[in-house]
Protein backbone atom coordinates (compact mmCIF):
# COMPACT_ATOMS: atom_id res chain seq x y z
CA UNK A 1 0.00 0.00 0.00
CA UNK A 2 2.92 2.33 0.34
CA UNK A 3 4.00 1.82 -2.90
CA UNK A 4 0.78 2.22 -4.29
CA UNK A 5 0.32 5.62 -2.25
CA UNK A 6 4.39 6.38 -3.77
CA UNK A 7 3.45 5.21 -7.15
CA UNK A 8 0.29 7.54 -7.25
CA UNK A 9 1.98 11.09 -6.39
CA UNK A 10 5.16 9.98 -8.79
CA UNK A 11 6.70 12.42 -11.28
CA UNK A 12 9.43 12.49 -13.96
CA UNK A 13 9.59 15.84 -15.55
CA UNK A 14 12.99 14.95 -17.28
CA UNK A 15 14.82 12.04 -19.26
CA UNK A 16 16.60 11.11 -15.83
CA UNK A 17 13.95 11.08 -13.42
CA UNK A 18 11.92 8.54 -15.93
CA UNK A 19 15.03 6.40 -15.71
CA UNK A 20 15.12 6.86 -11.80
CA UNK A 21 11.67 5.57 -12.16
CA UNK A 22 11.96 2.75 -13.91
CA UNK A 23 15.02 1.26 -11.73
CA UNK A 24 12.99 2.01 -9.13
CA UNK A 25 9.81 0.38 -10.01
CA UNK A 26 10.01 -1.82 -13.14
CA UNK A 27 13.11 -2.82 -13.24
CA UNK A 28 14.76 -6.76 -11.82
CA UNK A 29 16.19 -4.91 -8.92
CA UNK A 30 13.14 -2.70 -8.43
CA UNK A 31 11.37 -2.25 -4.75
CA UNK A 32 9.11 -4.64 -6.74
CA UNK A 33 10.96 -6.88 -7.73
CA UNK A 34 12.42 -7.16 -4.60
CA UNK A 35 9.19 -8.52 -3.03
CA UNK A 36 8.62 -11.07 -5.66
CA UNK A 37 11.87 -12.79 -4.70
CA UNK A 38 10.29 -12.83 -1.50
CA UNK A 39 7.11 -14.40 -2.15
CA UNK A 40 8.97 -17.55 -1.66
CA UNK A 41 9.71 -16.94 1.95
CA UNK A 42 6.09 -16.22 2.28
CA UNK A 43 4.26 -18.53 4.48
CA UNK A 44 1.39 -21.36 2.01
CA UNK A 45 -1.75 -19.50 3.45
CA UNK A 46 -0.66 -15.98 2.53
CA UNK A 47 0.64 -16.75 -0.54
CA UNK A 48 -2.22 -15.92 -2.76
CA UNK A 49 -3.30 -12.75 -0.89
CA UNK A 50 0.38 -11.45 -1.29
CA UNK A 51 0.17 -12.15 -4.51
CA UNK A 52 -2.64 -10.87 -5.62
CA UNK A 53 -1.22 -7.36 -3.61
CA UNK A 54 1.85 -7.53 -5.86
CA UNK A 55 0.46 -8.14 -9.17
CA UNK A 56 -1.99 -5.58 -8.45
CA UNK A 57 1.24 -3.36 -7.67
CA UNK A 58 3.18 -4.35 -10.60
CA UNK A 59 0.82 -3.27 -12.83
CA UNK A 60 -0.20 -0.03 -11.56
CA UNK A 61 4.01 0.93 -11.51
CA UNK A 62 3.37 -0.09 -15.04
CA UNK A 63 0.59 1.92 -15.76
CA UNK A 64 2.10 5.00 -14.26
CA UNK A 65 5.56 4.04 -16.16
CA UNK A 66 2.98 4.35 -19.92
CA UNK A 67 1.88 8.20 -17.99
CA UNK A 68 5.45 9.27 -17.53
CA UNK A 69 6.10 8.45 -20.46
CA UNK A 70 3.62 9.88 -22.92
CA UNK A 71 3.61 13.48 -20.57
CA UNK A 72 7.24 13.73 -21.29
CA UNK A 73 7.05 12.74 -25.11
CA UNK A 74 3.95 15.35 -25.49
CA UNK A 75 6.22 18.37 -24.00
CA UNK A 76 5.47 17.87 -19.94
CA UNK A 77 2.37 19.74 -20.26
CA UNK A 78 0.24 20.47 -17.36
CA UNK A 79 3.81 20.07 -15.01
CA UNK A 80 6.56 21.85 -16.98
CA UNK A 81 4.38 24.59 -18.40
CA UNK A 82 4.20 26.48 -15.22
CA UNK A 83 8.36 26.71 -15.49
CA UNK A 84 7.93 28.44 -18.95
CA UNK A 85 8.44 32.11 -19.41
CA UNK A 86 5.35 32.78 -22.01
CA UNK A 87 6.52 36.68 -22.51
CA UNK A 88 10.35 35.48 -23.91
CA UNK A 89 9.97 36.14 -27.86
CA UNK A 90 9.48 33.60 -30.42
CA UNK A 91 12.66 32.17 -31.49
CA UNK A 92 13.36 33.64 -35.01
CA UNK A 93 13.22 31.47 -37.96
CA UNK A 94 14.39 31.66 -41.36
CA UNK A 95 12.41 32.38 -44.48
CA UNK A 96 13.55 30.49 -47.59
CA UNK A 97 13.41 32.58 -50.88
CA UNK A 98 12.75 32.42 -54.79
CA UNK A 99 15.85 30.59 -56.97
CA UNK A 100 16.80 32.84 -59.22
CA UNK A 101 16.56 30.71 -62.13
CA UNK A 102 13.03 30.55 -60.97
CA UNK A 103 12.83 34.31 -61.45
CA UNK A 104 14.29 34.82 -64.26
CA UNK A 105 12.19 31.98 -65.90
CA UNK A 106 9.14 33.79 -64.59
CA UNK A 107 10.23 36.98 -65.99
CA UNK A 108 10.72 35.42 -69.26
CA UNK A 109 7.54 34.23 -69.18
CA UNK A 110 5.92 37.33 -68.24
CA UNK A 111 7.87 38.92 -70.96
CA UNK A 112 6.69 36.99 -73.90
CA UNK A 113 3.30 36.96 -72.66
CA UNK A 114 2.91 40.59 -72.60
CA UNK A 115 3.61 40.36 -76.43
CA UNK A 116 1.17 37.49 -77.29
CA UNK A 117 3.34 34.09 -76.49
CA UNK A 118 1.32 31.48 -74.03
CA UNK A 119 3.71 28.68 -72.35
CA UNK A 120 3.59 25.13 -73.45
CA UNK A 121 5.03 22.21 -72.45
CA UNK A 122 6.64 18.68 -73.46
CA UNK A 123 8.45 15.43 -71.71
CA UNK A 124 11.90 15.40 -70.76
CA UNK A 125 12.31 11.67 -72.06
CA UNK A 126 12.20 11.98 -75.41
CA UNK A 127 11.88 9.70 -78.32
CA UNK A 128 14.82 10.27 -81.22
CA UNK A 129 11.95 11.29 -83.38
CA UNK A 130 10.96 14.33 -81.77
CA UNK A 131 14.72 15.91 -80.20
CA UNK A 132 16.13 14.77 -83.71
CA UNK A 133 14.84 13.30 -86.52
CA UNK A 134 11.83 15.84 -86.88
CA UNK A 135 14.17 18.43 -86.44
CA UNK A 136 15.76 17.72 -89.58
CA UNK A 137 18.91 16.28 -87.74
CA UNK A 138 20.82 14.02 -90.40
CA UNK A 139 21.43 10.23 -89.80
CA UNK A 140 24.82 10.55 -88.87
CA UNK A 141 24.92 14.43 -87.12
CA UNK A 142 27.80 14.89 -83.85
CA UNK A 143 25.06 15.72 -81.47
CA UNK A 144 23.26 12.59 -81.70
CA UNK A 145 26.79 10.64 -80.33
CA UNK A 146 26.98 9.25 -77.21
CA UNK A 147 29.32 12.45 -76.13
CA UNK A 148 26.33 14.92 -76.37
CA UNK A 149 23.48 12.96 -75.36
CA UNK A 150 22.27 10.67 -72.66
CA UNK A 151 20.35 7.50 -74.14
CA UNK A 152 18.44 5.61 -71.82
CA UNK A 153 17.11 2.96 -74.38
CA UNK A 154 19.12 2.32 -77.60
CA UNK A 155 16.93 1.20 -81.00
CA UNK A 156 14.50 2.30 -80.78
CA UNK A 157 16.22 5.46 -79.04
CA UNK A 158 14.74 6.89 -75.96
CA UNK A 159 16.76 9.65 -74.30
CA UNK A 160 17.00 12.77 -72.15
CA UNK A 161 16.21 15.71 -74.47
CA UNK A 162 18.79 17.69 -75.17
CA UNK A 163 17.06 20.74 -76.01
CA UNK A 164 13.39 22.27 -75.70
CA UNK A 165 12.93 21.76 -79.40
CA UNK A 166 11.35 18.82 -79.04
CA UNK A 167 8.11 20.75 -77.49
CA UNK A 168 7.85 22.69 -81.19
CA UNK A 169 7.48 19.53 -82.59
CA UNK A 170 4.93 18.09 -80.81
CA UNK A 171 3.55 21.52 -80.05
CA UNK A 172 3.26 21.82 -84.11
CA UNK A 173 1.43 18.06 -84.36
CA UNK A 174 -0.94 18.86 -81.95
CA UNK A 175 -1.98 22.32 -82.77
CA UNK A 176 -2.99 24.20 -86.12
CA UNK A 177 -1.13 27.84 -87.18
CA UNK A 178 -1.49 30.09 -85.93
CA UNK A 179 1.32 28.89 -82.80
CA UNK A 180 2.86 31.49 -80.63
CA UNK A 181 4.45 29.59 -78.06
CA UNK A 182 7.78 29.77 -75.05
CA UNK A 183 8.57 26.39 -74.15
CA UNK A 184 10.58 26.66 -70.87
CA UNK A 185 12.16 23.46 -69.40
CA UNK A 186 15.14 21.39 -67.82
CA UNK A 187 17.33 19.69 -70.76
CA UNK A 188 20.12 17.84 -70.30
CA UNK A 189 23.40 17.42 -71.82
CA UNK A 190 26.72 14.53 -71.32
CA UNK A 191 29.25 16.94 -70.85
CA UNK A 192 31.86 17.51 -67.93
CA UNK A 193 30.61 19.91 -64.93
CA UNK A 194 32.71 22.76 -64.51
CA UNK A 195 32.26 26.97 -63.82
CA UNK A 196 31.22 27.21 -67.55
CA UNK A 197 29.27 24.17 -68.61
CA UNK A 198 26.61 21.54 -66.85
CA UNK A 199 24.76 18.72 -67.75
CA UNK A 200 21.36 19.65 -66.62
CA UNK A 201 20.45 23.00 -67.16
CA UNK A 202 17.41 25.12 -68.35
CA UNK A 203 15.91 26.48 -71.69
CA UNK A 204 13.13 29.08 -73.07
CA UNK A 205 12.10 27.21 -76.48
CA UNK A 206 10.01 30.60 -78.61
CA UNK A 207 8.27 29.24 -81.89
CA UNK A 208 6.05 31.33 -84.13
CA UNK A 209 3.98 29.49 -86.97
CA UNK A 210 1.41 31.60 -89.24
CA UNK A 211 1.28 33.39 -92.39
CA UNK A 212 3.84 35.76 -93.25
CA UNK A 213 6.05 35.49 -90.48
CA UNK A 214 9.46 37.01 -91.34
CA UNK A 215 13.18 37.42 -90.13
CA UNK A 216 11.96 40.70 -89.48
CA UNK A 217 9.54 39.31 -86.20
CA UNK A 218 12.05 37.41 -85.17
CA UNK A 219 14.76 40.37 -85.03
CA UNK A 220 11.99 42.45 -83.61
CA UNK A 221 10.68 40.19 -80.90
CA UNK A 222 14.53 39.06 -79.63
CA UNK A 223 15.35 42.75 -79.58
CA UNK A 224 12.27 43.54 -77.84
CA UNK A 225 13.27 40.67 -75.40
CA UNK A 226 17.16 41.89 -74.51
CA UNK A 227 15.40 45.34 -73.89
CA UNK A 228 12.95 44.58 -71.35
CA UNK A 229 15.08 41.65 -69.58
CA UNK A 230 18.31 43.77 -69.68
CA UNK A 231 17.34 47.68 -70.22
CA UNK A 232 16.45 49.72 -73.23
CA UNK A 233 19.97 50.63 -73.38
CA UNK A 234 20.94 46.85 -75.01
CA UNK A 235 21.97 46.90 -77.70
CA UNK A 236 21.92 43.54 -79.64
CA UNK A 237 23.69 41.57 -82.65
CA UNK A 238 22.69 38.47 -84.95
CA UNK A 239 25.59 36.02 -86.18
CA UNK A 240 25.03 33.76 -88.69
CA UNK A 241 25.28 30.08 -88.07
CA UNK A 242 23.99 27.09 -88.44
CA UNK A 243 20.83 24.82 -86.96
CA UNK A 244 19.50 21.35 -88.91
CA UNK A 245 16.12 22.60 -87.73
CA UNK A 246 16.16 26.55 -89.19
CA UNK A 247 17.34 28.27 -92.02
CA UNK A 248 18.98 30.98 -91.97
CA UNK A 249 20.12 30.31 -88.97
CA UNK A 250 21.91 32.93 -86.63
CA UNK A 251 23.23 33.34 -82.89
CA UNK A 252 22.00 35.88 -81.06
CA UNK A 253 24.52 38.35 -79.03
CA UNK A 254 23.70 41.25 -76.47
CA UNK A 255 25.93 44.08 -75.43
CA UNK A 256 28.17 42.44 -72.16
CA UNK A 257 26.28 43.41 -69.02
CA UNK A 258 28.93 43.06 -67.10
CA UNK A 259 32.19 45.20 -68.24
CA UNK A 260 29.75 47.52 -70.19
CA UNK A 261 31.98 47.23 -73.35
CA UNK A 262 35.08 47.35 -71.49
CA UNK A 263 35.97 44.22 -71.74
CA UNK A 264 35.79 41.13 -69.19
CA UNK A 265 36.38 37.32 -68.83
CA UNK A 266 32.54 36.65 -69.55
CA UNK A 267 32.62 38.26 -72.73
CA UNK A 268 35.81 37.87 -73.10
CA UNK A 269 36.62 41.24 -74.04
CA UNK A 270 34.64 41.69 -77.00
CA UNK A 271 31.95 43.34 -75.54
CA UNK A 272 29.10 40.85 -76.61
CA UNK A 273 27.95 37.85 -75.10
CA UNK A 274 25.59 34.56 -76.92
CA UNK A 275 22.20 34.65 -75.15
CA UNK A 276 20.52 32.36 -77.75
CA UNK A 277 20.27 30.40 -81.15
CA UNK A 278 17.49 30.86 -83.56
CA UNK A 279 16.36 31.57 -87.37
CA UNK A 280 13.77 30.42 -89.67
CA UNK A 281 11.64 26.95 -88.98
CA UNK A 282 13.11 24.87 -92.13
CA UNK A 283 10.58 24.26 -94.42
CA UNK A 284 11.39 20.58 -94.11
CA UNK A 285 10.38 20.45 -90.16
CA UNK A 286 7.41 22.16 -91.02
CA UNK A 287 6.65 19.25 -93.76
CA UNK A 288 7.92 16.47 -90.72
CA UNK A 289 5.18 18.52 -88.46
CA UNK A 290 2.14 18.16 -90.84
CA UNK A 291 2.16 21.64 -91.15
CA UNK A 292 1.63 23.19 -95.09
CA UNK A 293 5.06 25.23 -95.83
CA UNK A 294 3.78 26.84 -98.86
CA UNK A 295 1.12 28.40 -96.54
CA UNK A 296 2.99 29.06 -93.76
CA UNK A 297 6.44 30.07 -92.22
CA UNK A 298 7.20 30.77 -88.69
CA UNK A 299 11.03 31.53 -86.50
CA UNK A 300 11.96 30.10 -83.67
CA UNK A 301 14.78 30.65 -80.90
CA UNK A 302 16.46 29.05 -77.88
CA UNK A 303 17.86 30.68 -75.20
CA UNK A 304 19.88 29.17 -71.69
CA UNK A 305 18.22 30.23 -68.66
CA UNK A 306 21.30 29.98 -66.64
CA UNK A 307 23.43 32.36 -68.57
CA UNK A 308 20.64 35.03 -68.80
CA UNK A 309 20.61 34.85 -65.32
CA UNK A 310 24.41 34.67 -64.85
CA UNK A 311 24.47 38.31 -66.98
CA UNK A 312 21.31 39.91 -65.10
CA UNK A 313 22.95 38.56 -61.29
CA UNK A 314 26.65 38.47 -62.61
CA UNK A 315 26.73 34.52 -61.27
CA UNK A 316 30.33 33.68 -62.91
CA UNK A 317 30.33 29.94 -61.90
CA UNK A 318 27.33 28.07 -63.10
CA UNK A 319 27.52 25.05 -60.14
CA UNK A 320 26.16 27.78 -57.72
CA UNK A 321 22.96 27.22 -59.13
CA UNK A 322 22.57 23.91 -58.01
CA UNK A 323 24.98 23.38 -55.20
CA UNK A 324 22.61 24.56 -52.67
CA UNK A 325 24.96 27.16 -50.80
CA UNK A 326 22.86 29.50 -48.11
CA UNK A 327 25.70 32.59 -48.79
CA UNK A 328 24.41 32.20 -52.91
CA UNK A 329 20.79 31.49 -52.32
CA UNK A 330 20.32 34.70 -49.52
CA UNK A 331 21.90 37.20 -51.97
CA UNK A 332 18.50 36.66 -53.72
CA UNK A 333 16.49 36.35 -50.62
CA UNK A 334 14.32 40.37 -52.12
CA UNK A 335 12.89 38.61 -55.17
CA UNK A 336 9.64 37.63 -55.65
N1 LIG B 1 17.85 24.05 -79.85
C1 LIG B 1 18.98 24.94 -80.01
C2 LIG B 1 20.03 24.59 -78.94
O1 LIG B 1 19.73 23.94 -78.00
C3 LIG B 1 18.60 26.38 -79.88
C4 LIG B 1 17.68 26.83 -80.96
C5 LIG B 1 16.31 26.80 -80.77
C6 LIG B 1 18.18 27.30 -82.15
C7 LIG B 1 15.45 27.23 -81.78
C8 LIG B 1 17.35 27.74 -83.16
C9 LIG B 1 16.00 27.70 -82.96
O2 LIG B 1 21.18 24.96 -79.07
Amino acid sequence: DAILKDLATAEATNQQELEQFRLKYISKKSVIGDLFNELKNVPNEDKKAFGMKLNEVKQAAQSKFKALIEQLESGGQGTTMEHEDLTLPAAGHTVGSMHPLTYVRNQIIQIFERIGFNVADGPEIEDDFHNFTALNFPENHPAREMQDTFFIERNPDILLRTHTSNVQVRLMHKQKPPIRSIMPGRVYRNEAISARAHCVFHQVEGLYVDKNVSFVDLKQTLYHFAKEMFGKDTKIRFRPSYFPFTEPSAEIDISCQICKGDGCQLCKHTGWVEIAGSGMVDPNVLANCGIDNEEYTGFAFGMGIERITQLKFQVNDLRLYTENDVRFLKQFSTLH
